[in-house]
């Protein structure tokens, strides 16, 4: 039996990306969840505005993935994935690539986001040694790119926090892209900013610099989630595609928040009309419930690797939990609850609701830029004097009290609501953070 909350002994578990001490001298406990709903210990109830964290797109305590997932455990509960297969593997491979954009079907699975961009860009120094180009080993990430945690994930990526204690360890061979974020020129953007396409020339200015015989992949979330919601600036990808496939270089797209209907569509990819050379995805793909990541390719990244001898193994990478049977069938119960609900595709029809109700919070005090695209918000505020970050935290625990839950970074409030959410629900959320938004100093 689970101990009861409020006689929990914390001084075992050592949280992920949490200021422990803080929390456990305050701590905020989740029990139970259904629908668009957490059940805090104090039996009240959370609205869920950021999917857990963006990655419950059907709500919570779905039934059929958690019947599929206990058949499973009774029928294979586990199988070696090195040189042996599982049919569900197979399976929800070949479900994924039907969703994904053309031509990019071929599916290696990890457990993780992070998990998947370390095997993306694996992959692409790979590629090009298949190809007899081992001199491109070069990796181009981007400012503010959150790509997991990963030795490799944390040296493309662009967010100083998650870099500075790791510091002397970063992979050697990466430059970054600037942001595309414009404060000035961008404030209360709705969708796709209109300036800062030019930003994707920089890669022609790193390209001049290190030579594109260097370079192997770029690699950028469509829409920069982590950071706090920044969708590209228009023609900004496109330009990217461009440059890239004029030098030789792969385009991946970290599609770890984005992926599995976030805006609109299966892939940020469908959306945007530019297909990457590689996909990572996590998440959504099986709505949260059991750890799952994926590496999309293309056929060409694929097929240049599967050369020489029958008996040799093309790429050496792989985890224990590669396509767990569990993962896999929970991911094969959660794609048919996305398509029999239309869950893929439904953000189009909510999309300008949540756009007009969370720009509705404009003349709220302290806040100094909203932005969306799809079912994903930010609303920036105005730092305080005390300390950078403080204002958001002190947001998210009101918020938490009043029973409504946010994902906050540093000053930044995240909403990334179920794609279940109602209309009325994201009336509520607008309106429960509309009312901290006031009570906040
Ligand atoms: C874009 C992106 N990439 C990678 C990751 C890492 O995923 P995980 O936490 O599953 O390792 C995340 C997590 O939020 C993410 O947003």
């Amino acid at each position: 039996m689970t101990t009861p909350a409020n006689a929990l002994d914390m001084s075992s578990y050592w949280m992920p990306f949490t200021a422990n001490r803080q929390f456990k001298s305050e701590p905020r406990i989740i029990t139970a969840a259904e629908g668009m709903h957490y059940t805090k210990e104090d039996g009240g109830t959370l609205l869920d505005a950021s999917a857990g964290l963006w990655c419950v797109n059907a709500g919570h305590g779905r039934k059929e993935i958690a019947d599929a997932v206990q058949r499973q455990l009774l029928t294979l509960d586990y199988s070696p994935p090195f040189q042996m297969g599982q049919p569900g593997a197979f399976d929800f491979a070949a479900r994924v690539a039907k969703l994904a954009p053309k031509g990019l079907d071929r599916v290696f699975f990890t457990n993780s986001g992070s998990e998947a961009v370390d095997t993306a860009l694996k992959i692409a120094l790979a590629y090009h040694k298949a190809k007899g180009e081992g001199g491109r080993f070069r990796i181009i990430g981007r400012e503010k790119g959150y790509n997991g945690v990963g030795f490799g994930g944390i040296s493309v990526g662009g967010l100083v926090n998650n870099r500075r204690q790791f510091a002397g360890q970063l992979l050697p061979a990466v430059d970054h892209l600037p942001h595309t974020f414009d404060l000035k020129k961008s404030a209360f953007s709705r969708g796709q900013p209109e300036h800062g396409v030019e930003k994707a020339d920089a890669l022609e200015s790193l390209i001049a610099l290190h030579g594109a015989d260097t370079i192997a992949a770029v690699i950028v979330e469509p829409v920069a989630g982590s950071a706090g919601v920044l969708p590209p600036p228009k023609g900004y990808l496109e330009r990217l595609r461009e440059i890239t496939s004029k030098n030789g270089i792969l385009l991946i797209f970290d599609e770890v928040i984005t992926g599995f209907g976030r805006l609109g569509a299966p892939f940020a990819a469908q959306r945007f009309g530019v297909t990457p050379d590689m996909i990572t995805c996590a998440k959504g793909i099986t709505n949260g419930a059991l750890p799952m990541g994926a590496v999309l390719a293309s056929r060409t990244v694929h097929d240049a690797l599967m050369t020489g001898p029958d008996n040799a193994i093309e790429l050496f990478h792989g985890y224990t939990y590669s396509a767990h049977p569990t993962a896999c069938a929970a991911g094969m119960a959660t794609l048919d609850i996305y398509e029999r609900e239309g869950l893929l595709t439904r953000v189009k029809e909510i999309e300008q609701h949540f756009e007009d109700a969370v720009h509705s919070l404009k003349s709220k005090p302290h806040i100094i830029d909203i932005r969306n695209i799809g079912l994903m918000g930010a609303i920036e505020l105005q730092p305080r004097e005390d300390g950078a970050g403080k204002r958001g935290y002190d947001l998210m625990v009101d918020c938490f009290k009043s029973g409504l839950l946010i994902r906050v970074t540093g000053d930044i409030v995240a909403m990334s609501p179920p794609l279940i959410v109602k209309t009325s629900e994201i009336d509520e959320i607008v309106s429960m953070l509309g009312a901290a938004l006031d009570r906040l100093k």
